[in-house]
């Protein structure tokens, strides 16, 4: 394991993710380029219908020493999944929220089952968990900052073209902005929207909350993974609470994961 000092040549953001994620993880798993081995990552008890599962440890992480950020390996579904990272936003690394929604994604099939679904994912960064619903069978929105789009469309595309896949779309969607003129509703309805790691240090809070309500309509489940860091990101579980059902599906303890399903409240 690296520890901070070591890290001095990263930027803050890369020290704050390097550090975030020493704590997430201590497991090693083989083979060397698989980061997240799904035979790794075998859940610690049975769920049942009621309580929400306990998840075990995510991901190999291994701090990448080295001024940037570059590929990242997992592997879901059966499938090699190459992350091309960069370091110039937020969207530009995977977030540990992606991985527990990846693995959930993966590993529950029969409960959510994707195949010929219509999935919106919001927030999509680097694209790991529209390429992991890709794979599952649904055709897939992909959506993020217009900063954002050219990595998530290069990691899309060159992880889904080779598959017999519905082609997922990469478009811009701004929390909050626009939301009737570019997704007009029925035309843009969805079975899914997927969101991981959306809350965290940001002034968007209120036009996130704006979407979520927008796409997550009566039929809709929306699936939210993240860790929770701030008090700020509880005051958020509770507002959606307010306006929700939310049922924790599952949670990693220890890195203070937990995945949410939520859906419109009957009226
Ligand atoms: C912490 S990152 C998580 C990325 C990815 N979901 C993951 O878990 O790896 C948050 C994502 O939300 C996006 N984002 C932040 N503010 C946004 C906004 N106002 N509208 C749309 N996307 C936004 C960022 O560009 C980034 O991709």
């Amino acid at each position: 394991m690296i520890s901070a000092p070591h890290l001095s040549h990263l930027n803050e953001r890369q020290r704050m993710e390097c550090q975030r994620e020493e704590e997430l993880c201590e497991h090693q798993c083989e083979p060397e380029h698989c980061s997240n081995c799904s035979d790794c990552l075998t859940t610690a008890s049975q769920s049942n219908s009621d309580s929400p599962i306990t998840l075990k440890i995510l991901q190999k992480w291994v701090p990448t020493i080295s001024p940037y950020f570059d590929k990242e390996h997992y592997c879901y579904v059966g499938q090699q999944i190459t992350i091309q990272e960069s370091i110039d936003y937020f969207g530009a690394i995977v977030w540990p929220g992606a991985l527990a929604l990846s693995q959930y994604l993966e590993s529950h099939q029969q409960e959510i089952n994707l195949r010929d679904k219509k999935v919106l994912e919001i927030g999509a960064g680097t694209g790991l968990v529209s390429i992991v619903a890709s794979i599952l069978g649904a055709y897939v929105t992909a959506t993020d900052l217009p900063e954002v789009l050219e990595n998530l469309n290069f990691n899309i595309s060159r992880n889904t073209q080779n598959l017999n896949v519905h082609k997922p779309e990469v478009r811009k969607l701004v929390w909050g902005e626009d939301l009737n003129e570019d997704f007009p509703r029925p035309t843009y309805h969805y079975d899914l929207i997927l969101a991981s790691d959306v809350v965290y240090h940001h002034a968007a809070l209120e036009p996130l909350l704006t979407t979520m309500v927008y796409f997550c309509q009566p039929g809709t489940v929306l699936l939210w993974a993240n860790k929770f860091r701030f008090s700020a990101d509880y005051e958020f579980l509770e507002k959606v609470s307010n306006i929700f059902n939310v049922k924790l599906l599952a949670e990693f303890p220890e890195s203070t994961i937990k995945l949410f399903k939520v859906t419109a409240r009957e009226n």
